[in-house]
């Protein structure tokens, strides 16, 4: 028997998000987000916390996208031929998001209706074509009204997401039945509220610490709300995880990478599967457990319910040692295997060795492999970026370790791959191409790139050569 074969059920196709692919972002009633907003205010400088100079790498921090979101991405007028891309891949699943301000534009109360038919001919497109849509309800995009009235770190807003989410079950919940409720909170909360890299660029530690807890209790509400709804289908959350490995074999950095795995992925996790935050991060680190919300575990205890999977987002590895000057004890340094400089270095077996420990950890949780992808400079040459053997190479040795995740027995059910067509990249912009399909950032014009072709035999054959 060939070893690397995906299961008839394994859910294998590409991803991507509503503010990252769709424009449009004034169309048809929708309002800004806080990615906009954010887009728009800082193109072009450097994010208001960051200095231009890596702290750890010493590399120069890159300024923010020169351009914006909306002048070039086309998924909102093109969706139909994106999808019938997809069903040419033979991929079975597509990962999306939905537009929090395009459904309810003032953040609460009036739908948007406008918004619901958009959603609802992609989510139809998509089952016509033999696709399952996997939805997120949040992917960074948070009304930016929403976000004057305190965002994350309002009391509110726990009560705003549960009914947001809410009119996304009522109207797409016949048809969609993998739904996760936030993407990467880790890096809503720790770069946008710890160090002030990503929107809303605050640097406040007690504040970030209250942020999660709000961000964690909306999660609860919504899975509850969901479950209570019976609507058949299941509901997890995305979060990210690096393979991240002691430095040295020595018990402090054994101690220190755990505390950094434990902020970086168990804050979240450990909160979503069991209602408690990591012990050894509250216990080790003054800086968290000194401002850590009032009867933050009472909160727990009050809204915890646990979620039917964990969506992992895996992308680099990540050598840690312990620091005692750092409010974790730990401190990131040059990783095995990397490429000095290269951003989001690839270490395909770090994705084994994350599934392992999320099997291990979490006692056989189900598991999907929710993003992994290849990101290459853009260089503005179709000719050029069609041909990308690394991104191949890059597939090639992801999926083959997904084959080895299940031989080994562990709960793996899907994986996505990051993304389906170039699109904007966060704070980056046009800067890095991660699709599998070209797309020309002036026009729209899309080409498949050998990489798509390539994927496309996997899906097909459920096989990896
Ligand atoms: C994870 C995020 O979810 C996604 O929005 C982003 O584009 C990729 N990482 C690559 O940075």
């Amino acid at each position: 028997m060939y070893a690397f074969k995906l299961p008839d059920d394994f859910l294998i196709g590409t991803a991507n998000s509503a503010f990252q692919s769709e424009g449009a972002w004034q169309a048809d009633g929708k309002s800004e987000s806080i990615m906009d907003y954010f887009a728009r205010e800082f193109a072009g400088k450097y994010s208001p916390g960051s200095s231009p100079v890596n702290k750890v790498t010493g590399a120069r921090n890159l300024p923010n996208a020169e351009d914006l979101p909306d002048r070039g991405c086309f998924f909102y007028d093109n969706y139909e031929t994106y999808i019938e891309d997809m069903a040419k891949t033979g991929q079975n699943v597509y990962r999306l998001s939905l537009a929090w301000p395009r459904i309810i534009p003032a953040g609460v109360g009036e739908v948007n209706p406008k918004g619901i038919e958009f959603y609802n001919k992609v989510i139809n497109k998509l089952i016509e074509c033999g696709i399952t849509p996997f939805v997120d309800l949040y992917h960074w995009d948070l009304p930016q009204c929403l976000q004057e009235k305190g965002g994350f770190a309002c009391p509110e807003f726990p009560e705003w997401f549960e009914a947001y989410a809410k009119v996304c079950f009522e109207a797409f919940g016949d048809r969609v039945k993998m739904w996760s409720t936030f993407n990467e909170a880790q890096i809503s909360i720790h770069n946008g509220y710890c160090v002030g890299t990503f929107p809303p660029f605050i640097v406040d530690r007690k504040l970030a610490l209250l942020a999660g807890h709000y961000n964690l209790i909306a999660h609860f509400r919504a899975v509850r709300l969901y479950k209570s709804m019976n609507l058949g289908g299941k509901i997890g959350a995305v979060n990210c995880i690096p393979a991240i490995m002691p430095a040295r074999m020595v018990p402090e950095d054994v101690d220190a990478a755990e505390r950094r795995r434990d902020w970086y992925f168990g804050w979240w996790t450990e909160a979503m599967l069991e209602g408690t935050y990591p012990q050894k991060v509250l216990r080790d680190c003054p800086e968290y457990r000194n401002n850590m919300p009032e009867n933050y575990q009472d909160d727990l205890d009050k809204w915890f319910v646990p979620m039917d999977f964990i969506g992992v987002n895996y992308y680099v590895a990540n050598r840690t040692q312990y620091d005692p000057e750092n409010v974790l004890k730990s401190t990131p340094v040059a990783s095995f295997y990397s490429a000095p400089g290269q951003r989001y270095a690839p270490y395909p077996a770090g994705l084994f060795d994350v599934v392992q420990y999320v099997h291990e950890r979490y006692n056989g949780i189900e598991i999907y492999i929710t993003e992994n992808g290849c990101a290459i400079p853009n260089i503005n040459d179709k000719e050029k970026e069609i041909e990308d053997p690394e991104r191949i190479s890059y597939l090639r040795e992801h999926i083959r370790m997904c084959c080895r995740c299940i031989k080994a027995g562990y709960n793996l059910k899907g994986s996505m791959y990051w993304n389906d067509a170039d699109s904007y990249e966060m704070l980056d912009g046009y800067r890095l191409r991660f699709g599998m399909t070209w797309v020309d950032h002036q026009t729209g014009e899309r080409i498949w790139k050998k990489s798509r072709y390539y994927f496309s035999e996997i899906c097909k054959t459920r096989m990896v050569n």
